[in-house]
């Protein structure tokens, strides 16, 4: 059997710094820790570690604890925009390079970095502001 990226990184110790090195810095941002539950940080910060493991081939334990991930139907109640999900990335870039290179190398880093571009991108649900209205017909 091929080794997964889950095992390639480490497993879940890799993918719980990355969530929480992310969720350290969202708690006082000013566009996204206002989004968030101030009351579950922790919760928070399972679900996202649980979420990116998952999706590597690590244990399915998002899947067992949330059901099924449906990404954008979740982040429906927040306004994301291009700014937010920007933010969420320049976040999550920060955290991936506290990570040294020897636990995620290089060509792991970019896969993961590609995806969570991918997802950033398909959850935006709100236009920027200063977008004007569509026009009517
Ligand atoms: C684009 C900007 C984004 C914004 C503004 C945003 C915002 C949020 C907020 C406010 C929550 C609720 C926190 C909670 O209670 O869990 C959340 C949950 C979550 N987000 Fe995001 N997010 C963004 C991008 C992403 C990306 C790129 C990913 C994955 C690569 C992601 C994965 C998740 C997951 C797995 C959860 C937990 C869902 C659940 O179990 O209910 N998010 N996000």
């Amino acid at each position: 059997m091929t080794q997964s990226l889950y095992d390639a990184v480490g497993g879940q110790p890799t993918f719980a710094r990355m969530a929480a090195g992310f969720y350290e810095q969202v708690r006082t941002d000013d566009i996204l820790g206002p989004m968030y539950p101030a009351n579950d940080w922790e919760g928070a910060e399972n679900r996202l570690a649980w979420f990116l493991a998952q999706y590597w081939g690590g244990p399915q334990t998002f899947n067992e604890q949330r059901g099924a991930p449906m990404l954008r139907r979740r982040h429906m109640p927040f306004p994301v925009d291009r700014a937010a999900a920007e933010r969420w990335l320049e976040l999550m870039g920060r955290s991936l390079d506290q990570i040294d290179e020897e636990t995620i190398p290089p060509v792991y880093r970019h896969a993961i970095w590609d995806h969570m571009q991918r997802v950033a991108a398909m959850l935006i649900n709100t236009a920027d502001e200063g977008t004007p209205p569509p026009i009517a017909h």
